[in-house]
């Protein structure tokens, strides 16, 4: 992982007006789920504009003759064709003979593309691998899973030679045909168990952790800490409880309380955004490199990605010499600090906007002053959509 960088929607909802909107103890976003933010898209910011603007961040002119491959991870596609990396490619003018496309498996499709682009870089030392992810995650007003929405992307650059995490080759992972959390094609919002989607997230994890334990023991024992895929704060916590809590155990009991030590720097973005599916674990990652002041070069940290449906896997890198210097926690602040808070009626008015689906021109922006610099969808025309920057305000 050579460069890492995330892009959230302009907007946020202030979790506590949401709760008392709902009639609901604040609290229980606050603590209870670990919520303060949600990301709230508009319109014009779908997954393509969203990952153009986190990808532009981090992607070089020699990059762009360097990359190889545009591989976009969503469970939020548009399309069941035509993939969204081809956009990616046009937008940030990535050399032709690059390949581009999409992958799926609910949150767990951003780790696939990640394996993915390090088995092509070990093969291709030379040449680079574009990572992206993208998500709105929707459960509806007044939902079950409304606390725990939100929008945003990340964008990763995979290298042979990496200034910020090396990965190692040692992964495990798991699939249990399962229905906790799922999709059909012709639904607007996912269906969910959501305590029982807590719950096989947390039994996979601890089965993934028992038997890493028996395959990799000395490189679980050098792990620092773990990042999670976060859908809400409280769930890699709640993993680390359960290992607490176990009665028989391969661990030791020094190694989760060294993991618990950095789990509250691994959440600062997270809560201040919410689930962004494929891109969580990585928010998450981020904000543990941006945050905590204890992590130094030469450390092995694990990852931690599960996907509904579901397919779970742990896998670790070593962190290299200088990564501080290719992150930025200030520009984390100032991205999270530009956004404006919702009120909930606007916010509830926003959520019911869709996009038109018939045929001819549809100007997606009704008055463009209002946007914020960036990518953005501009129109659709006759089902196909076209994009456009604002390079300053
Ligand atoms: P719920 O029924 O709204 O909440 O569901 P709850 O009653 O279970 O309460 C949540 C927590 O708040 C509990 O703590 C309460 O005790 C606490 P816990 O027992 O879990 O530790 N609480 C309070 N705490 C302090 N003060 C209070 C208070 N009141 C209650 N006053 C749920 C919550 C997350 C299930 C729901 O929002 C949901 O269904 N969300 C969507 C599904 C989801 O996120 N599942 C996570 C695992 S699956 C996954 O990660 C995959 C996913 O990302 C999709 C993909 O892979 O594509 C979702």
């Amino acid at each position: 992982m050579d460069q890492i960088t995330f892009h959230v929607p302009n907007h946020y909802v202030d979790m506590v007006e949401l709760a008392k909107a709902r009639d609901i103890d604040p609290n229980k976003f606050l603590i209870g789920i670990g919520q303060e933010k949600m990301a709230v898209p508009t319109i014009e910011e779908d997954i393509v504009a969203m990952a153009a603007n986190a990808a532009n961040r981090i992607v070089t002119e020699e990059d762009k003759e360097l990359i190889d491959q545009v591989i976009f991870a969503t469970e939020s596609g548009f399309d069941f064709s035509k993939s969204a990396a081809t956009y990616i490619h046009q937008m940030l003018g990535i050399q032709p003979f690059a390949k581009a496309y999409e992958v799926k498996h609910a949150c767990y499709g951003g780790t696939a593309a990640l394996i993915s682009a390090f088995n092509y870089v070990k093969l291709n030392p030379e040449r680079k691998v574009l990572v992206i992810m993208s998500d709105i995650s929707r459960y509806g007003l007044n939902s079950g899973g409304e606390a725990t929405q939100g929008a945003g992307a990340i964008a990763m650059l995979v290298t042979a030679n990496p200034r910020i995490l090396a990965l190692d080759s040692e992964t495990l992972s798991l699939t249990d045909n399962q229905f906790d959390f799922w999709r059909p094609s012709y639904a607007e919002v996912p269906y969910v168990q959501g305590k029982y989607s807590t719950e096989l997230y947390i039994e996979m994890f601890n089965t993934i952790i028992e038997e890493y334990a028996k395959r990799y023991p000395e490189s679980l024992s050098e792990l620092q800490a773990i990042s999670f895929h976060l859908p809400f704060t409280k769930m890699g916590r709640k993993c680390l409880q359960s290992l607490e809590n176990k009665e028989e155990t391969n661990l030791d009991s020094e190694l989760v309380e060294r993991w618990f030590s950095h789990y509250e720097d691994s959440t600062f973005i997270g809560r201040q955004v919410g689930n962004v599916y494929t891109g969580s674990l990585y928010l998450s990652l981020i904000s543990l490199l941006n945050f905590d002041e204890n992590l130094e070069e030469g450390q092995r940290i694990g990852m931690f990605s599960y996907g509904s449906g579901a397919v779970a896997e742990l896998f670790t890198g070593v962190l290299q010499p200088g990564f501080k210097d290719h992150i930025s926690k200030e520009g984390t602040l100032l991205h999270l600090n530009r956004r404006e808070k919702l009120d909930i009626s606007a916010y509830e008015e926003n959520f019911e906007q869709t996009l038109s689906n018939e045929d001819g021109v549809i100007e997606v922006v009704k008055d463009k002053e209002t946007l914020h610099p960036g990518f953005y969808l501009d129109r659709i025309d006759d089902h196909r959509r076209y994009y456009n920057e604002i390079t300053t305000k």
